[in-house]
């Protein structure tokens, strides 16, 4: 099949864009030679605390590596049972089977697919010592609800924020209402770091401190880690006191390097306009959709502040067109690049293997038949919206 030309940019895989300002960013760095972990991811750190409203934020590769250390801190070893969601990105669970932890799928809301706290509360039993919700696609969770059950059963919450860094729940940032955050910045992503990097965020520093202490090899440091944040080189002192027989555990290496932290910092800054663009299209493009027969849209987000990292419709069978086809014809005839967001975890060759199977999250799986990603980015036009939703209504014909 000849590859479809996609029209109005209308394609996923723009999370965000660059500017002059990251390019000045990146120059400034290379003539500090570029290096690993240094005063630029210091800075990005310490901006993106005070942005998410906790006391400390830590630079990482990617929301995977994030995540995982998170579980690290949060305790989770061989047989501890890990309640997240099925509709996910796999790397949400991925991080903690790797742990040995073992991932218990508590199905979602049939309207907005986030992690439905009541299925939570059912899931509950001894082994459990974690709740992982994740901010789909930019809506939060409702997060005082879960916050209460995690309160009640002595569980720490490790939100997954790889969706929204700007969104709100009820005034409270994303990243600041669980005992810790993970960010991903990405490509896709709201704000990006050269393609890849995240973020772990905490109010909390014990749990900065263990996040800390693995994020690079053999670096469990005794005494006031306050010096120690982040800075490779603010370590050095520590070698002429032999800091290294001080470690009690192997690390990893998933530091962020200055490169990518400066070119966060410019993305930082251009957060809430671009959030405010997508939440502009958004609101427009469900304008122009409404009335369609067999389409459910996104809604708004009356509790929150919905960052839309992903616009997503659920295709219902009085649609005439059934999820597979409508996105085959948006691709191959009309250009627009649809996307299914995301096959359920728990029905992934991974976690089946695991023993998971149908019907244990009957929500999620009737969604996956309906779910569809339209295009969303800040670089798409009003004509872009027009023109998806004059497809997308011309489908709706039949
Ligand atoms: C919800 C969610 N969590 C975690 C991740 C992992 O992020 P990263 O690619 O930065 O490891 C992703 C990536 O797509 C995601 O969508």
């Amino acid at each position: 099949m000849k590859k479809p030309v996609i029209k109005y940019n209308l394609e996923i895989s723009h999370g965000t864009s660059y500017g002059l300002e990251e390019a000045a960013a990146l120059l400034e760095c290379l003539k500090d030679n570029a290096p690993s972990c240094g005063k630029k991811v210091k800075q990005f750190e310490e901006e993106f605390a005070d942005y998410c409203g906790v006391s400390f934020a830590l630079a990482v590769t990617s929301a995977t590596a994030g995540l995982y250390l998170a579980g690290i801190a949060a305790g989770i070893g061989p047989g501890d049972e890990v309640i997240t969601t099925p509709i996910s990105w796999i790397a949400t669970s991925a991080a903690f089977a790797a742990l040995g932890g073992v991932v218990v799928f508590a199905d979602v809301d049939p309207i907005t697919l986030n992690i439905d706290p009541q299925k939570i509360k059912e899931k509950i039993g001894e082994k459990t010592k974690a709740i992982v919700p994740v901010h789909l696609y930019g809506r939060c969770c409702r997060m005082d609800r879960i916050m209460k059950i995690a309160d009640e059963h002595g569980l720490i919450v490790i939100e997954d924020c790889a969706h929204n860094p700007g969104g709100e729940y009820k005034g409270k940032r994303s990243g600041s209402m669980g005992h810790m955050g993970v960010f991903s910045f990405h490509q896709q992503k709201n704000m990006s770091t050269l393609g890849e990097g995240g973020m772990v965020t905490t109010a909390d520093r014990v749990l900065f401190e263990k996040v800390i202490s693995y994020r690079s090899l053999c670096c469990r440091i005794y005494g006031d880690s306050q010096k120690y944040l982040s800075i490779d080189e603010d370590v050095y002192p520590m070698n002429r006191k032999y800091w290294w027989m001080h470690f009690d555990d192997t690390g990893y290496n998933f530091r962020m390097t200055d490169a990518q932290a400066a070119v966060g910092i410019e993305q930082l800054k251009k957060l809430d306009e671009n959030n405010r663009k997508r939440r502009v299209l958004a609101e427009a493009l469900t304008r122009k959709l409404e009335g369609i027969k067999g389409l459910s849209l996104p809604g708004d987000d009356p509790e929150g502040n919905h960052t839309f990292h992903l616009y997503v419709i659920q295709i219902e069978d009085d649609f005439p067109v059934n999820k597979t086809d409508f996105m085959w014809e948006l691709y191959t005839v009309k250009g627009i690049k649809a996307w299914s967001h995301y096959m359920p975890i728990h029905l992934t060759g991974p976690f089946r293997k695991q023993g998971h199977s149908e019907g244990e999250c009957p929500v999620a799986e009737n969604a996956f038949n309906k779910y569809v990603t339209l295009p969303i980015h800040p670089e798409l036009t009003m004509e872009a919206i027009d023109y998806m939703a004059e497809c997308v209504r011309e489908l709706g014909k039949g």
